[in-house]
């Protein structure tokens, strides 16, 4: 069924909405605050060791960032990789402006805490218009990260995406990636193949096809689950702005509730409750599983 039929606009088309969406809604309806405790707790731990019997303190340490946003996770990344290298070079790739300039805030932060430096370069638009046009493209990266943004740089083709990382990686070089491993968006988009298209993005992919994709590319790959159950009890109210603002997340469409024709709405949200679960008070609750995936040579 073509897409162009229902009107859709891609979220991704809308940057305002999508940052109150993503950062406002979703954020916390996936609990995104529990999920970025886990992956900062997992670079801290685990990571930032590999990293420093790596890479000495006596060379510059550079980090590139696909489709960081506000750059929560990366943010992070840099702070404790500060503790370690008096030189760091962060370059972040987004097409989000707004987002972009979040994060140039809190980067700037970084270099008045008295500790070492870091750099800041940004690139506003996508990654293969970075890839194609930037010089900041032909260096090696000592890490990269794609945190919930592989599903968007190429649609319907992360290994294009993949393949541009692992060519900007130094050879002993890592990448971090978090990808869902199963949540109502993949659901959704398995639920209206059509909304790849029409939506610029591929919320289907999960983060076992990136999995074996790196693997059978001969990449060594060491993943974490994080799993959480979402409270999506507002999809369910038709006059919540709340519930409007996930149910875009959720489809990847601005303004679905009023651009969908109503039978395809009707049928989602029966869809959605014949897979989510109701408690005693009544809340209605979906689970949702991330997975981390270190990708090493
Ligand atoms: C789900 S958000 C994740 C943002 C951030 N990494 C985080 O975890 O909070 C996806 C991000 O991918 C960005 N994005 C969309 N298309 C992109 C593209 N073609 N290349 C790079 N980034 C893209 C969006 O602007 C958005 O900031």
């Amino acid at each position: 069924m073509s897409a162009d039929i229902y009107n859709i606009k891609p979220l991704t088309e809308d940057p305002k909405r999508y940052e109150d969406v993503y950062y406002n809604v979703f954020y916390k309806i996936a609990q995104k605050d529990v999920v970025l405790e886990k992956v900062n707790q997992y670079f801290d731990t685990k990571v930032i060791k590999m990293l420093t019997d790596v890479f000495g303190r006596d060379e510059e340490f550079s980090l590139l960032g696909v489709g960081v946003g506000e750059g929560p996770h990366e943010f992070h990344f840099l702070k404790s990789l500060q503790s370690y290298y008096p030189s760091i070079c962060n370059v972040a790739v987004d097409p989000n402006e707004g987002m972009l300039q979040t994060f140039k805030d809190r980067v700037s932060s970084l270099n008045t805490n008295g500790k070492g430096s870091v750099s800041y370069d940004e690139f506003g638009g996508p990654l293969s218009e970075f890839v194609a046009g930037s010089p900041l493209a032909k260096k090696k990266y000592n890490l990269i990260t794609s945190i919930h943004s592989l599903y968007y740089t190429h649609t319907g083709d992360f290994e294009t995406t993949f393949t541009h990382m692992t060519s900007m990686m130094i050879d002993n070089g890592f990448i971090i990636i978090v990808c869902k491993n199963d949540s109502l968006n993949t659901k959704t988009f398995h639920k209206l193949p059509w909304l790849s298209e029409s939506t610029q993005s591929n919320e289907r992919l999960s983060s076992k096809t990136v999995r074996e994709f790196a693997e059978g590319q001969g990449y060594k790959v060491t993943t974490v689950d994080i799993s959480v159950q979402w409270d999506i009890t507002e999809l369910f109210k038709d006059q919540s702005e709340f519930g409007d603002k996930l149910l875009d997340f959720c489809t990847q469409a601005a303004y679905f509730r009023q651009t969908a024709p109503s039978a395809i709405l009707d049928d989602l949200i029966a869809f959605w409750r014949s897979i989510s679960t109701q408690d005693d008070s009544g809340r209605v609750f979906a689970p949702a599983h991330d997975e981390i995936l270190l990708v090493s040579k």
